[in-house]
């Protein structure tokens, strides 16, 4: 546990000392859950925008991305739920003055309870070697049995009693678990009450007609408003999908996880509409789709899985998250929501107007259903960078400490390095920058030894360092690193530009998708 604490705390300040995240407004000591990107970080996002939106709309001929506002009528939330439904139960420690989640503090219980069954599991692997049938040990091993089968229990009765508003017995779940505040041991709590996640706003000038608003909690509202306007001036047949990346705000009861729960966070999602009754297929195909998508950013198979719910929120008739495995265990990645009609259908009543689709096939108007498939940036981006981040011992017994992003992502394709500023290397090294900077986002750097050049690269994450060097005058090559092999090869200049595509180009993520 530590060494996973040890290293999440090097993504952290890594992510800091090279302008990838910083804590906002830090010279007011911060905003908790509030983080700024910085030049390499803000490289990065926009990156992984770009992936996520080449892969949807660039790719699918029957997607369409729009971009709609973060305020909306303050009735989009009453027809969503929102207003309602969207809460966390929270829980106070009366001595630690902590505020919690409760149904995370069971979860987190069930989880141990699930990490004692590995460890069975693990010491019988080891004991029986080759001969170990995993499957059988886990249906047959009574304490693996016994751990799993109270793990469920607890589970459901918390469901139960959070679907039937009883937050009293959720507390006395706690209490019998004897469930302590992580960090101090007390046990001594307050009542579980339902706490609403929106930010609150307000529209116009004056105190008395101002209208209260909230700042959108999910981009997924802006695309179902928008449904038929899409549909009508797009001319898509069903099933056809709308995309959009945009910032959200939730106001998180607990947020200690740097960018992972964030109070505002970016969105990517994309709602499919699909024909009533083929729904489950569409779900089916999107929850594969999504996760080849990232398995094709490299960062290991198993480092997914997927968590399929049993309890479903109430506009959903099947849901699953695909999990990544953080620094700090498996957690959310991305949600694939099958979300029936509900929210169409909510705002037809709430507004008035009719959002249906003509099925010309059908030859019959309905309300259209809808798969949704929904990633947090920003969740991504910590994954890239809890995973890419590595320190290495050389051949040489030094060391280095290597960000190993998927080319197309970094945020510098290639840094140019003359070896010296003076006789005429600095100038050269220009022209080969002013040359390439139409196609790569790129550094120029002339200070320090080329030894201490290539290293902050390789903690950037550039692919490639280019150096320029007294022969690179005469013979018009270079010297090419690359950030994974640091093999160096001499190279023509002329041929940079390929080279450099070759490695970088988003192609290269988006051909495995097809
Ligand atoms: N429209 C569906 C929806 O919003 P969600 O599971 O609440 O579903 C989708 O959120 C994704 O948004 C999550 O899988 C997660 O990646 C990201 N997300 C949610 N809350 C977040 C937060 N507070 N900070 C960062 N990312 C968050």
């Amino acid at each position: 546990m530590a060494k996973q604490e040890d290293a999440f705390k090097k993504v952290v300040s890594h992510a800091k000392e090279y302008g990838f995240i910083f804590p906002s407004s830090e010279i007011y000591d911060g905003l908790s859950a509030v983080y700024d990107y910085g030049q390499n970080g803000a490289e990065l996002k926009n990156n992984i925008k770009q992936y996520w939106w080449k892969a949807m709309v660039q790719l699918n001929e029957n997607i369409v991305g729009i971009d709609s506002a973060i305020l909306m009528h303050p009735t989009t939330w009453k027809a969503s739920g929102h207003v309602d439904a969207f809460n966390d139960p929270l829980i106070d420690n009366k001595d630690s003055k902590k505020r919690f989640r409760a149904d995370v503090l069971i979860e987190d219980y069930c989880a141990k309870l699930e990490d004692k069954a590995q460890k069975e599991i693990d010491k019988a692997a080891k004991r029986f070697g080759d001969a170990f049938d995993k499957a059988q040990f886990e249906a047959t091993n009574s304490r693996v049995i016994d751990y799993r089968e109270k793990q469920k229990s607890i589970l459901s009765r918390m469901a139960q009693s959070l679907d039937n508003n009883d937050l009293a017995d959720v507390k006395a779940l706690i209490e019998e678990l004897e469930i302590a505040d992580p960090d101090t041991g007390s046990k001594n709590w307050t009542e579980v009450r339902q706490f609403n996640l929106m930010f609150g706003t307000k529209l116009g000038a004056s105190a008395e007609h101002a209208m209260d608003l909230y700042l959108r909690p999910e981009t997924a509202q802006g695309i179902f408003v928008n449904f038929l306007n899409v549909q009508k001036t797009s001319r898509h047949k069903l099933p056809f999908g709308i995309a959009q990346i945009g910032k959200a705000f939730r106001n998180e009861i607990v947020a200690r996880q740097f960018i992972f729960r964030m109070r505002e966070f970016e969105q990517m999602e994309m709602q499919f509409f699909v024909p009533p009754g083929t729904e489950l297929k569409f779900y089916e195909e999107w929850k594969q789709k999504r996760l080849n998508w990232h398995l094709a950013l490299g960062l290991g198979e198993e480092n997914y899985k997927f968590h399929d719910h049993e309890k479903l929120a109430h506009y959903a008739n099947a849901a699953a998250d695909i999990e990544f495995k953080f620094p700090f265990g498996f957690k959310e990645l991305e949600g694939i929501h099958s979300r029936t009609d509900f929210d169409l259908n909510a705002h037809e009543q709430h507004s008035g107007r009719k959002l249906q689709y003509f099925d010309p096939e059908r030859n019959e108007n309905y309300v259209p259903y809808v798969v949704e498939t929904s990633i947090g940036l920003d969740r991504l981006f910590l994954a890239l960078m809890s995973n890419c981040l590595k320190d290495e011992v050389l051949e040489d017994g030094s060391e280095r400490t290597v960000l190993s992003l998927p080319p197309a992502l970094a945020p510098v394709k290639a840094a140019i390095l003359p070896l010296m500023k003076k006789d005429g290397l600095g100038e050269y090294a220009e022209k080969i920058f002013d040359d390439l900077k139409y196609d790569f986002n790129l550094i120029y750097e002339d200070k320090d030894s080329i030894g201490k050049r290539y290293r902050r690269n390789d903690a950037l994450g550039t692919p490639y360092c280019i150096t320029v060097d007294h022969e690179s005058l005469s013979d018009h090559t270079v010297t090419l690193r690359d950030r994974d092999t640091m093999k160096q090869e001499r190279v023509a200049v002329s041929e940079l530009r390929r080279i450099i595509d070759e490695k970088t180009n988003f192609r290269n993520l988006l051909t495995q998708l097809s």
